[in-house]
């Protein structure tokens, strides 16, 4: 980036007041939030406690709101008892029985419409299922599926019985998959023999016979939907037809009561160090954020079409696929495959075949199709469109201005929406009646947030366009609880910076004048690859594991579409690799691609004798992640061992290659 872009994104000033259209039909208008926000900001616990008693229905009403005594491992409502899937479906059975809950598209074109009641159905009958096989509350199960409303059906089963479940996405190859089996110690995984995706079958039952190959010894049992009807494999005794074993129960399933805290399920996602860590949700605290979310910033009423394109493998898919728009009774669409199959108008058409009314998806999606042009947008009815959302990366102001003016036909608000797997839910957004909105600017926190951006010691920046460290002042509901098996990182990673005082989100961000928040991006080593975080650490270790590789360093290079993409350093045992090295750089691409799934394979790969270190040996990530964008050095590199390194690195001298 240069300068020059610098300053135009500072000076992004356009702001965009709600459509009076919009306004008309909101669930909430400005005077209601602006009471919420008064009542949050005059008793923080008192506002959550009053939403946890409306928004939710109690087996057992709670008494006490939050208990301290363990914190920063906080508990919200610790006394009451519920139940999600209760939550998410029975309580619309009476007045939405028959209204859709999920339409689905899959890639190949084929239709399925779930009302409320049929869905609850599947659910039990799932739930049912799980039972018989022996899993009880407090269980892992692991889900390896396609983006199919079995997904769905599995998440709530899950919750129905009080089991926790880990969604691992379809797209992670069997070694991620097996270290996250193992690291949750799940007794059951349920996938299916195939998904369509990018107009291929992907293998998911071949994946998970790979993972579970001599490991995963907790796994006593692989549940398996008949999906793309590929052939697969089943071990007598382990593997099982969904269709054989679920098919037969009854509609019908008692929920598990379980206590606000009882965990509802684990995600794994990227850190800066280490293997990727199990978040760990709660279910009332979670639910509540979900669904008030829902409510709140998607402004989702019983007559909305709500489409998050995010897959349920991702934070995204949980509260807002799963768990948000079901609490809040209203319709979701479900797509399995590619923007792109067949061709690149199939998100338009969804939008127009099936109503939506409201659309959520990343950056990155936003900026491919917007690669693509005008005209196939333009071809499909999206009058429907009220509004509009973003997640996952900032999105820059030009493809802000595309979606706002080519999707939303200028009438759409956009709230862009800032948020995290440890989050939960949505944390600083526009609530789309009341705030005004600048493009690339995710506004303000919602009501009972207090972000804040605080310098080194902690204190809040005080000048507009001051950058710092984004924090979270106060705990609310959904955050995370703890990270699965390692309470001790969950201290390290977010607590310890500020003594337990703020919860460390791992971002930069700056306010402006009018107290509008602007994410920079990670201060750690956290990679976004088109909205998917990636660690760094992940994928060096995977460079390392080839036979042929000594050490690698993985950097971000900014990339047009995706966002970012995987630039990796590598040093081989023996010679550097000279002269045509594409055979090999293909070689290290496809292997960092089965270690650990096709989004983290590396765009670039250069070649060098070694990698630049400090005096103590840390590597010069700075200094890597200048040369990899092309800009010039301004890093101290006189304390290099060999000076001769950096022109490898930069890929100008005679061997190198990328
Ligand atoms: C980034 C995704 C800018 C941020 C829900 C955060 C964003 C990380 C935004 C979490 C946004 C998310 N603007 N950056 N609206 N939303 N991010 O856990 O760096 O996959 O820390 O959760 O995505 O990614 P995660």
């Amino acid at each position: 980036m240069q300068p020059g872009d610098i300053e135009s994104v500072l000076r992004e000033n356009r702001s965009f007041a709600p459509a009076a259209s919009f306004l008309a039909g909101a669930r909430l208008q400005p005077a209601d939030i602006e009471k919420l926000r008064q009542r949050a900001a005059a008793d923080h616990t008192g506002f959550w406690a009053e939403q946890a008693r409306t928004q939710l229905q109690w087996h057992k009403p709670f008494t006490v709101i939050l208990d301290e005594s363990t914190a920063p491992n906080y508990r919200w409502f610790p006394d009451g008892q519920l139940n999600v899937s209760l939550n998410c479906l029975d309580v619309h059975l009476a007045s939405r029985g028959d209204a859709p809950a999920i339409l689905f598209e899959g890639e190949p074109g084929d239709r399925r419409r779930l009302t409320y009641r049929e869905l609850h159905a599947a659910v039990c009958r799932l739930a049912n299922a799980l039972r018989s096989l022996g899993i009880n509350a407090g269980d892992r199960v692991v889900i390896y599926l396609p983006m199919v409303p079995e997904a769905v059906i599995a998440m709530q089963a899950c919750a129905r019985i009080g089991a926790v479940h880990s969604v691992v996405f379809g797209g992670f190859s069997a070694g991620s998959l097996r270290d996250r089996i193992e690291d949750a110690g799940a007794r059951l995984v349920i996938t299916a023999d195939g998904g369509h995706r990018g107009g291929h079958v992907i293998e998911l039952k071949a994946a998970v016979d790979k993972a579970l190959e001599g490991a995963c010894a907790t796994i006593e049992n692989v549940l398996v939907l008949q999906r793309a009807k590929n052939a697969v494999s089943m071990r007598a005794g382990r593997d099982l037809w969904w269709h054989e074993v679920v098919d037969r129960q009854s509609a019908l399933c008692d929920p598990a009561w379980v206590d606000a805290e009882h965990p509802l399920f684990l995600l794994y996602t990227s850190g800066s160090t280490g293997k990727p860590k199990g978040i760990q949700h709660s279910s009332a605290g979670y639910l509540l954020g979900a669904k008030l979310t829902s409510q709140w910033v998607f402004d989702l009423q019983p007559s909305d079409v709500f489409w998050c394109t995010a897959d349920v493998g991702w934070v995204t898919g949980h509260s807002y696929v799963a768990y948000g728009p079901l609490a809040a009774g209203a319709t979701l669409v479900m797509y399995e495959g590619a923007p792109t199959i067949p061709d690149a108008g199939r998100f338009w058409r969804i939008c127009e075949t099936h109503g939506v009314t409201v659309f959520y998806t990343a950056p990155t999606a936003i900026r491919a199709l917007m690669k693509l042009g005008d005209e196939i947008p333009a071809r499909y009815d999206l009058s429907k469109l009220r509004l509009l959302g973003t997640v996952g990366e900032p999105i820059n102001p030009e493809a802000w201005i595309w979606y706002h003016r080519v999707i939303g036909g200028e009438r759409c608000p956009i709230v862009d929406t800032w948020w995290q797997t440890e989050t939960g839910a949505i944390m600083i957004s526009p609530l789309p009646s009341a705030v005004a909105t600048k493009p690339g600017s995710c506004t303000l926190p919602l009501p009972g947030i207090d972000a804040a951006i605080v310098d080194d010691a902690g204190n809040a920046v005080s000048s507009p366009e001051a950058g710092g460290y984004l924090v979270i002042r106060k705990p609310w509901p959904s955050m995370l609880r703890t990270i699965w098996g390692d309470n001790e990182r969950y201290l390290a990673t977010y607590w310890e910076k500020f003594q337990n005082r703020y919860y460390v989100a791992g971002d930069s961000a700056h306010r402006d004048a009018d107290g509008y928040f602007w994410i920079m991006g990670r201060i750690d080593d956290v990679l976004k690859v088109s909205g998917h975080r990636l660690g760094t650490m992940e994928i060096e270790s995977a460079l390392v594991a080839h036979p042929r590789v000594a050490e690698a360093a993985v950097v971000g290079k900014p990339h047009d579409i995706k966002g970012e993409s995987v630039f990796a350093y590598v040093v081989c045992r023996g010679a550097r690799p000279t002269g045509d090295t594409r055979a090999f750089v293909d070689e290290l691409r496809n292997w960092v691609s089965e270690q650990l799934g096709a989004i983290a394979k590396p765009d670039d790969i250069r070649f060098a004798d070694n990698l630049p270190k400090t005096r103590s040996g840390k590597i010069m990530r700075r200094l890597l992640r200048a040369i990899a964008r092309g800009e010039p050095i301004t890093q101290d590199i006189s304390t290099l061992e060999n000076p001769a390194i950096v022109d490898q690195l930069r890929g100008v001298d005679a061997g190198a290659h990328s």
